[in-house]
């Protein structure tokens, strides 16, 4: 990143400080330029008092100046610890403040996007940026911003004081400080860009260690044997890097050692420059002890300023990605006119010519669904099957609007879905996908929330529980399901499945769609939840995804789905009457289990 860019960046994290809080921003803004400033008073009452002990030797009586210089000089002390205390306090406070509403803001951000953005590779690149340094970043490039002013401060207030010392001390410090500038570039920057590049293999890195670490990882390493070679790479890579960084680190020593001597050439001109001066009795003691002071600490100040580039650089670089994150827009919007619509009953659903291919950043996809058409009649159980990657899933992806088709048009009661209030649609259906999550909650939250209100309804949430055959496990509706916590427990994969059902029959929606909802269900709860959804989804749509065949045969149709077409629809009689590929498979499942039991 190019150093313009830092404060680009740098410009729009000031100004989201800026509106989060103004006063605050202001005093610290004040107190950094106080503090960058105050430490040259020292210097000039000091070199006064120096220069009044002179005077008293050399015979004045006058004891006013000296006792004012030195009232002075403790002051100068007193009031930058005071201050830097009171600076220290009000930027802590202003820290949690901002660390809350960059969170915040976050998620609002990320609340409004859309399923299709969340599952993007690109989207998921950037949060992984943004959340390598996390809000730090913002704040440390704040930081920057305002240790900047402080910087800034001093700078100038050294150039003053050297100017009116002797013109030829601004000269000097300029001529000194002007090379660092160049060399902490090329060198620091190099280093950086040593840390940054290595990113991936960080990355790399981190995922060889978390193999001893995860659980269903570790059970992995210890089974497979997997220790010695995730060893081997992990010292590898760090050890390549390391060398790498090394080698920076060592030129960048040499090349500070060179400028050291750089600085002490004018450093020693400067001194010789004033003790000639001084000899001369044009500036007093005083003075050249100023002179000296300030000019060391005008070096010091911009070595430390322009070493702090080099960290805001990488501040700005993940800083970006949280602007860039603030900056997403989602892509599945409601039209602005979008018609309001809430269903008393199950709505009629139809695809017509529907293809579908994702979108994607760098290259054009391959259709993975073709031109389908079919009709959903309201209350109907639909089931839909075929093989891995046949396309079943982003099916109902287009249904709940998580995309939009490609081409062709869904229509909900005759009316395009993309002319409906997305929100309303979304509220009209319940979906359990295939990888479905596991809430770290109560048994109770964790049902109740498929249908989130103030309470959870109790008679509603017992039967879901019978229903999906949770119940059979449950003990206590309060059991905290997150083994991290004292008291929490964990779950079978099964009754997480269960749990998940649950909470689809506790949401009741008019369309409820089940990706594999019994993959990891056995036999017995299986039929125990299909004779439920049958029985007690009575006039609301059901559409079921599933690879069991066993369990569509009740189905008022099915979809049969192959490389994204539609090959067969119809009931399971239909379907077996005209053997094709449903009966096919159909019966080879059959033959197996009676095989078996013979
Ligand atoms: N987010 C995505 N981006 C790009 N391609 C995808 C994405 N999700 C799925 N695909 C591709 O779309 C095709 C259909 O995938 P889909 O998940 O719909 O299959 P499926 O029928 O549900 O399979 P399974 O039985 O394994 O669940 C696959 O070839 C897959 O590689
Ligand atoms: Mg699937």
């Amino acid at each position: 990143m190019k150093t313009r860019n830092i404060f680009a960046v740098a410009l729009k994290t000031i100004s989201f400080a800026w509106d989060t809080n103004r006063t605050a921003f202001i005093a610290i803004m004040l107190l950094n330029i106080f503090m960058g400033s105050i430490v040259y008073l020292q210097y000039t009452s000091f070199s006064n008092i120096v220069d009044e002990i002179v005077r008293i030797k050399q015979g004045a009586s006058d004891y006013g100046p000296l006792i004012t210089a030195s009232t002075v000089l403790g002051l100068s002390f007193l009031v930058p610890t005071v201050v830097g205390n009171i600076l220290g306090y009000v930027r802590v406070k202003y820290r949690m403040q901002q660390s809350i509403q960059l969170e915040m803001h976050k998620i609002e951000k990320q609340g409004a996007l859309d399923i299709g953005t969340i599952e993007s590779n690109s989207y998921q690149t950037l949060l992984r940026g943004a959340q390598e340094w996390g809000s730090g970043s913002v704040m440390n490039l704040q930081d920057f911003f305002f240790t900047s002013a402080s910087s800034f401060a001093g700078i100038i207030t050294s150039m003053i004081i050297l100017w009116s010392l002797n013109a030829w001390l601004v000269l000097f410090a300029v001529l000194a400080s002007l090379p660092v500038y160049f060399f902490y570039k090329k060198y620091s920057m190099e280093v950086f860009r040593i840390r940054y590049l290595a990113v991936d293999d960080h990355r790399v890195i981190g995922n060889r260690i978390s193999h001893f670490e995860e659980l269903q990882k570790a059970v992995d390493v210890i089974l497979l044997k997997l220790k010695g070679w995730l060893k081997d790479q992990i010292r590898d890579k760090k050890q390549s890097y390391n060398e790498k960084v090394a080698a920076a680190e060592k030129k960048k020593s040499l090349s500070y050692s060179a400028l050291s001597l750089w600085y002490l050439l004018f450093l020693f001109s400067a001194i010789a420059l004033m003790t000639r001066e001084a000899l001369a009795g044009s500036i007093a003691v005083g003075g050249l002890l100023l002179a000296f002071n300030t000019y060391t600490r005008f070096y010091q100040t911009i070595n430390g300023y322009v070493e702090s580039i080099s960290f805001s650089e990488e501040a700005a670089r993940y800083a970006a990605r949280w602007f860039e994150l603030f900056d997403l827009k989602p892509k599945i919007v409601s039209k602005e006119n979008a018609e309001r619509v809430s269903f008393e009953k199950p709505p009629l659903v139809e695809f017509r010519n529907v293809s579908f291919r994702y979108p994607s950043e760098e290259t054009e996809l391959p259709y993975v669904l073709k031109n389908l058409s079919f009709t959903i009649n309201p209350g109907e159980k639909v089931a839909i099957v075929g093989i891995n990657g046949a396309g079943k899933t982003t099916l109902i992806k287009l249904l709940c609007r998580v995309y939009d088709p490609t081409e062709g048009v869904i229509l909900i009661n005759g009316k395009d879905l993309r002319d409906l209030s997305l929100e309303d649609w979304q509220s009209a259906i319940g979906i359990l996908f295939q990888d479905f999550p596991v809430y770290n909650l109560t048994i109770r939250e964790s049902i109740g929330i498929g249908r989130i209100a103030d309470h959870v309804d109790e008679d509603r949430l017992k039967r879901a529980a019978f229903y999906s055959g949770a119940d059979e496990f449950i003990t206590d509706y309060d059991q905290l399901i997150w083994k991290e916590f004292k008291g929490g427990i964990d779950l079978s994969k099964g009754q997480h499945q269960r749990m998940a059902v649950a909470r689809m029959f506790y949401r009741n929606a008019m369309i409820t769609i089940l990706d594999e909802p019994t993959a990891s269900i056995d036999a017995v709860t299986e039929e125990k939840i299909f004779s439920a959804l049958e029985k007690h989804m009575e006039g609301k749509t059901v559409i079921l995804i599933t690879h069991r065949f066993s369990t569509v045969k009740n189905a008022d149709k099915i979809l049969m789905l192959e490389h994204g077409e539609i090959i067969e629809q119809g009931s399971h009689k239909t379907l077996m009457a005209i053997q094709g590929k449903y009966e096919e498979l159909y019966t080879m499942q059959a033959r197996r289990y009676l095989e078996t039991e013979a």
